[in-house]
């Protein structure tokens, strides 16, 4: 079934676990998220970056996404990824999304705080739960100095003026990771999770989760993360099989006999995911 990002996420903050929230821009990407959730009865966070938007289309995806949703027996949230644009913020909720990002984090404080609380507001009043972020996470391609890292991370004091004024429902925090695959092993800041945890006592985000090793996974869903982002080894996984299947046999080509098994594919590694972040069992 169909429901808000909060009905999902606040029971994973009461029970201490994480829901995956998983990127997909087409057909076969979302049924390996949906059959990975019914098999591992998990509930699950169906995301699309503006990005995928463009590509895909927010009709069609909408469509499938809702489709697929509506017809699951766990329960399931679609999601607007790093939402930047407000018009998009406003079709997504028109198309019957039930969680939106605003995701004005490279704007000062004060600025993130205003746009961030606009959409919550809009946002509320439809029934549909936000994410913000504060601080920043980068990508893996960003060469910062160690103190760049350290300013770039979400200052707890601030994040809880920025929960308390905004209303946001979920806020996504940067302790060190970043979006795409990573150079060398992420060090996240666990001192600063725990110490946000603690003020802020609300379901935090983790984002560019792919390739962060799964003892600092767990670290992490111990210290209060309980949304965590997760697309490039979905991408990976898909590329990978891709790339034997077309090798092995060069007789193939029905889409269907090349894409089904990069859908099995990216659904072994998402089933994965849901049992190491403790959603499993918990549709
Ligand atoms: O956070 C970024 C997501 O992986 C989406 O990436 O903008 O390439 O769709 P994208
Ligand atoms: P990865 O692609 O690094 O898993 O990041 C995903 C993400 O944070 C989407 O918002
Ligand atoms: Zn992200």
């Amino acid at each position: 079934m169909l429901v808000t990002g909060i009905e999902i996420l606040e029971k994973a903050h009461k029970e201490g676990y994480a829901v995956g929230a998983f990127n997909t821009s087409n057909l076969e990407i979302t049924q390996a998220i949906v059959e990975a959730a019914e098999e591992t009865r998990s509930p699950v966070i169906i995301q699309v970056s503006e990005g995928g938007l463009k590509y895909a289309g927010i009709e069609a995806i909408s469509a499938i996404v809702r489709t697929l949703a509506e017809k699951a027996t766990v329960p399931i949230a679609l999601h607007l990824d790093h939402g930047t644009d407000f018009n998009t913020i406003m079709k997504c909720l028109r198309n019957g999304w039930t969680s939106v990002m605003i995701d004005a984090s490279k704007f000062p404080l004060e600025e993130n705080i205003q746009r961030t609380r606009k959409i919550v507001e809009i946002a509320h009043s439809m029934g549909v739960s936000v994410e913000a972020e504060i601080g920043k996470i980068g990508g893996t391609e960003d060469h910062i100095t160690v103190d760049e890292r350290e300013a770039s991370m979400t200052d707890p004091e601030e994040a809880l003026r920025f929960a308390k004024e905004t209303g946001v429902d979920y806020l996504a925090i940067a302790i060190g990771t970043a979006h795409g695959p990573y150079k060398g092993e992420p060090k996240l800041d666990f001192e600063r999770l725990k110490r946000i945890k603690e003020l802020l006592n609300m379901p935090l985000v983790l984002h560019g989760a792919s390739g962060v090793p799964e003892e600092a996974i767990k670290k992490a869903v111990s210290l209060g993360i309980n949304k965590i982002n997760i697309d490039t080894d979905v991408r990976q996984a898909f590329t990978a099989r891709l790339r034997r299947l077309l090798e092995e046999d060069k007789e193939v080509y029905d889409p269907r006999k090349i894409l089904g098994p990069c859908k099995e594919a990216m659904k072994e590694v998402i089933k994965q995911k849901m049992i190491l972040f403790g959603s499993s069992g918990k549709a």
